[in-house]
């Protein structure tokens, strides 16, 4: 998943956890590079998850990579590998390679990274999310070849209309082994998370009829 700083990646994944574990007994890891633990709980305490029950409950783990942390890459991601086996998870998030990255200097060495989280995803039998940084007034998704990699590709955008008002925008670029909506879809950041609306702004292939005309949660879209 990549996006504009702001523009929800942080939300839509933590969203995309909660959801698991709350609805879909899938018990979820969020590996935080890019902020702190306290945060992240904080943040998402005001959207009503309780990320702190959940982990007591062996549902959720959260890992504190922040770079204060001062852990070096490889052990970081055996610490998510023994999280994930833990609490047997089935929904992972890395957040985020941009972060991860921080410090690395040369292409090899990001090259090098790519290849062991590509390990490390192969491993664990998770659905995974990886979130990288786009900055503003880019275009760029990653950093090297990890979009080449990936099953699928979720943009997160934004753009000010007449009004001056910021229209969040989300579009899929690419899925693997899945015939996707193809448009632009608007998206809201609500007091109960992301709200994704499924009438496309730009028009693609449809959904379902029962989908149509309302707001869809993010695990139904
Ligand atoms: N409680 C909230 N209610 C509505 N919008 C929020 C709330 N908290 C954060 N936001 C919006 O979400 C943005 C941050 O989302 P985040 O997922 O952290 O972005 P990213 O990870 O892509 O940088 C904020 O800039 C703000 O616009
Ligand atoms: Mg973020």
């Amino acid at each position: 998943m990549t996006g504009y700083p702001g523009s929800g990646k942080t939300i839509l994944s933590a969203n995309f956890i909660y959801e698991g574990a709350t609805r879909y007994g899938e018990p979820g890891v969020y590996a935080c590079f890019a902020e702190s633990k306290k945060t992240f709980i904080r943040e998402m305490n005001k959207f009503g998850w309780d990320f702190e029950a959940l982990t007591h409950e062996n549902h959720f783990a959260i890992l504190d990579l922040s770079i204060a942390s001062d852990i070096d890459i490889q052990s970081s991601l055996n610490l998510i590998m023994e999280a994930v086996m833990k609490i047997h998870a089935r929904r992972l998030v890395i957040d985020s390679i941009t972060a991860l990255s921080v410090g690395l200097k040369s292409r090899l060495e990001k090259r090098q990274l790519i290849r062991l989280l590509y390990k490390l995803v192969q491993k664990v039998d998770c659905t995974t999310i990886m979130i990288t940084d786009m900055p503003w007034g880019t275009e760029r998704i990653g950093e090297d070849i990890e979009e080449f990699i990936v099953d699928g590709i979720i943009l997160l955008q934004g753009r000010y209309d007449e009004m001056g008002l910021l229209r969040r925008q989300l579009r899929v670029l690419k899925m693997r082994e899945t015939e996707h909506a193809l448009g632009t879809f608007e998206y809201k950041i609500e007091k109960n998370g992301i709200e994704i609306d499924v009438e496309p702004k730009v028009k693609g292939r449809s959904r379902t009829r029962e989908h149509r005309g309302r707001k869809l949660t993010v695990e139904e879209a």
